[in-house]
């Protein structure tokens, strides 16, 4: 079909046109009018929106509401509403903009989108985690007359996802103009066909959206390095429709996780006079990589240990609003932790997820499905699959495979049809799909049954790298089961933890749930906290160390993905509403680390570590376990009020040294000790009462590219000395002073239920964070906190 359409295109060849247009991308966020109401009379071009909100997107109509328990979605969804919303924005084109060609790009809707351009319907969107576009030409207006843009969002089916989805044009949103005749961005291919230490090509395929004649098209290809110094520079005649031309190079620099290096490619169209007509822009890195069914994983020529986390899409607080600041945030608090590998737990990220991924370096293992055709929930994408599961993978696979950060595909996780014999036909299927298009990347699955005979996803033989969750105590009999395919610890721990909670420790894992018996855990917290001594996980799971360890000291598994990097907003296991928001994360909601991110960081990087828990603050003679996670040392020495307690250190079986203490106030101090010295050490007080906050604006941090930026304000309830006070929290309240507006505010605690959206929070074991934006951009904001014995006054540059 697609080669009958190129001869046919080539018939009707035409020659470049004069009008040389580049093609710009106009941001498309700002000034559209919002209802939560529902009515088709919203299509119409001459409907007046007048007493609609006006909202910038993206957008989450969700997250603004109070967490409550009367939704469909259910705690697992979030315990926040769905329901239908419109969009309409109103848009000028001046005159001699005419012949120019106009879509509109969305990068993300939940769900099902229909959209409508001065009344004229353009198509339903299915998928809510895939960019879409629409081809606006043939129906705009130019000069005097607006043009209006229409969107009906319907998430009014629930429940329809495991976790919380975000409601709206989540997303960023462009309208590209371009020249009529222009390059296709999703028929464009950059690969790397030889990468080594001292000779690489480039490969870069690309197709207009018509043909040209005679060789009259011109394609300018230019590599640069990040300081502009030309790299290469090749510029070819063609006539037809598709390009594709071959770079040699000598010595590049390489991309990986430490040295994320990349080069700009620009791609070209260029008329007889070598006016740009069109172009495209990529990063390009180079970089190879290998799974070995023995050796496991390695990057450019290198074992690599994947040390990867699962991360949901929400931003906390924002709720499912992409924003790049935040995502950055997220994405440095992951770094700093040593994790070199994500996987998009369970569907498509945002584009912008995956530049961020490109420059920062992480290996992303890019996952396109939750469920196929069986169901998981009663309305999710299960009703869709049958008719759109192709195009949508189609569409996924040609969005993102120009990222080298991408490394694997995987086309879905736990899937029901593992356990039946549709699952061999789907699993060919697809992986047929991803390969025509991307023969460069391996394709895997994540799993739960492990024995060959009972998975039929395995028994197609398609994948080139299993996945499989959890069972860690199955990993032994894998390699055999399932012979000559490398293997991944897709996904592990499920471990649960509130910050800065500590019952005390048992000296077996606790299982909430204590299995499938069980929906909920029956012994649980009444305040619905779990302990962060890494000591609970959910029955399915166990501890961070014992799955760490457990795929530490097997060379055959490829990596570790823990279940996960961040707290995410639904699936509150092990507890009922009003838990509304996850435990599984190393870091919390709000962005703030659970103690067990410090063994991960001990364990994953050269960062010289030394962390003490719990707080110090007790009741007298109370026995208390204290832990201490700590890297690159012998033996660690605690003293409590100047008396040693002892020295003590890691195992081969634990990851911490392990103190029991009768409680006396005062201070904890752990002292590190290498080779019979001290060479580090920490302390912990007790605290008295709170008098003051001490902020971090964290923004020097994590501040992106002055446009879009986040200020996440860190808050911290001391007492006279400085000292984090764990257990009088405090309500805080963010009162804008100056050129700011709240975005939001958290503490990650999984059970407070006023919305994240509210300029008020209580801190949480001492601890809160605003999230604050200025209104305009170059000049500095101020912002007061306050309690009702503490002002602050906090400028934020
Ligand atoms: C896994 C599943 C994840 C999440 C996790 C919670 O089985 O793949 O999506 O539900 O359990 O423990």
């Amino acid at each position: 079909m697609f080669n009958k359409l190129v001869s046919f295109l080539v018939l009707f060849v035409t020659a470049l046109p004069g009008i040389a247009q580049p093609r710009e991308a106009i941001d498309f966020n700002g000034g559209w009018s919002f209802t939560l109401e529902d009515d088709l009379q919203f299509r119409h071009a001459d409907f007046s929106a007048v007493n609609w909100k006006t909202v910038s997107l993206p957008h989450d109509w969700s997250i603004g509401f109070d967490f409550g328990e009367q939704y469909p979605a259910g705690n697992a969804g979030g315990a926040l509403p769905g329901g239908v919303g419109w969009y309409r924005k109103t848009f000028p084109l001046a005159e001699k903009d005419k012949g120019s060609h106009y879509t509109l790009h969305f990068g993300g809707v939940y769900r099902y989108a229909e959209v409508w351009i001065n009344g004229k319907y353009l198509g339903k969107n299915i998928n809510g985690y895939l960019s879409f576009e629409h081809d606006l030409t043939p129906y705009l207006r130019y000069g005097n007359e607006q043009n209006v843009v229409a969107v009906r969002v319907d998430n009014s089916l629930q429940p329809n996802s495991r976790w919380y989805t975000g409601s709206g044009i989540y997303r960023d949103v462009r309208l590209e103009k371009r020249s009529p005749i222009h390059l296709l961005r999703a028929e464009t291919f950059i690969t790397t066909p030889e990468v080594s230490a001292d000779k690489s090509t480039l490969r870069v395929q690309t197709v207009l959206n018509q043909a040209v004649s005679g060789k009259a098209g011109k394609l300018q290809l230019k590599l640069q390095d990040k300081n502009k110094k030309l790299i290469a520079e090749q510029t070819l005649a063609f006539s037809g429709s598709q390009f594709e031309e071959e770079i040699s190079l000598g010595t590049v620099a390489l991309w990986s996780p430490e040295r994320p290096t990349l080069y700009d490619l620009n791609i070209s169209l260029l008329d007889n006079n070598g006016k740009i007509i069109d172009e495209l822009n990529y990063q390009v890195g180079f970089r190879y990589f290998h799974f070995d069914e023995q050796k496991g994983f390695s990057l450019n020529g290198k074992p690599l240990k994947l040390r990867g986390v699962c991360l949901h899409h929400d931003l906390g607080a924002l709720g499912a609003v992409f924003n790049k600041s935040a995502a950055k945030r997220q994405l440095l608090i992951m770094k700093n932790m040593g994790v070199n590998a994500i996987r998009t737990a369970h569907n498509p990220p945002s584009e912008e997820f995956l530049d961020l991924c490109d420059e920062l370096g992480f290996l992303v293992q890019n996952e396109a499905y939750d469920m196929w055709a069986k169901r998981k929930n009663k309305f999710d994408y299960h009703l869709d699959f049958k008719e759109h599961h192709i195009d949508d993978l189609v569409r996924f696979v040609k969005r993102d495979r120009n990222h080298p950060s991408v490394f694997m595909w995987s086309i879905g996780n736990e899937i029901r049809e593992q356990f039946d014999s549709t699952g061999i036909a789907f699993t060919k299927n697809m992986t047929e799909v991803v390969k025509k298009l991307d023969p460069t990347r391996p394709v895997t699955a994540a799993l739960t049954e492990t024995n060959y005979e009972k998975n039929f996803i395995a028994q197609a033989q398609a994948l080139d790298v299993l996945g499989f969750n959890y069972k860690y105590f199955d990993y032994d009999r894998l390699p055999t089961e399932f012979k000559g395919v490398p293997l991944i610890a897709s996904e592990t721990t499920s471990a649960l933890q509130t910050r800065g909670v500590y019952d005390s420790v048992h000296d077996t894992i606790q299982l909430w749930p204590a299995s499938s018996q069980d929906k909920f855990v029956t012994n649980g917290n009444s305040d619905f906290t779990v302990s962060a001594y890494d000591n609970v996980a959910a029955y399915w799971g166990t501890s961070h160390e014992r799955a760490w360890l457990e795929v530490k000291k097997r060379d055959f598994l490829g990596g570790i993905f823990v279940w996960t990097g961040f707290d995410y907003l639904g699936e509150p296991v092990p507890y009922p509403y009003p838990a509304r928001s996850s435990y599984y994360g190393i870091v919390d909601l709000a962005g703030l680390p659970k103690d067990v991110y410090y063994m991960y960081q001990s364990e994953w990087t050269d960062t010289e570590v030394l962390h003490l828990l719990p707080h110090w603050n007790w009741k007298e003679g109370e026995s208390v376990d204290v832990w201490c996670y700590y890297n690159n040392a012998d033996e660690v020495e605690l003293f409590l009020n100047g008396r040693s307690l002892g020295k003590r250190s890691k195992t081969d079986d634990q990851l911490h040294a392990a103190w029991n203490v009768l409680f006396e106030a005062g201070e904890l101090k752990a002292v590190k000790i290498k080779d019979g010295k001290a060479v580090q050490e920490v302390v912990k007080k007790t605290a008295g009462k709170p008098v003051d906050v001490i902020v971090d604006t964290e923004h020097d941090r994590y501040a992106v590219d002055g446009l879009t930026d986040l200020h996440f304000l860190t808050v911290s309830l001391v007492d006279e000395h400085g000292t984090i006070v764990p257990d009088s929290d405090m309500e805080l309240s963010f009162i804008p002073q100056e050129n700011v507006t709240v975005i939001g505010t958290d503490n990650g605690y999984q059970a407070d239920l006023s919305s994240l959206s509210t300029p008020k929070r209580n801190t949480y074991k001492g601890l809160a964070v605003g999230i604050i934006k200025k209104q305009e951009i170059n000049n500095v904001g101020k912002i007061l906190i306050k309690t009702n014995i503490i002002e602050k006054e906090v400028i934020i540059k």
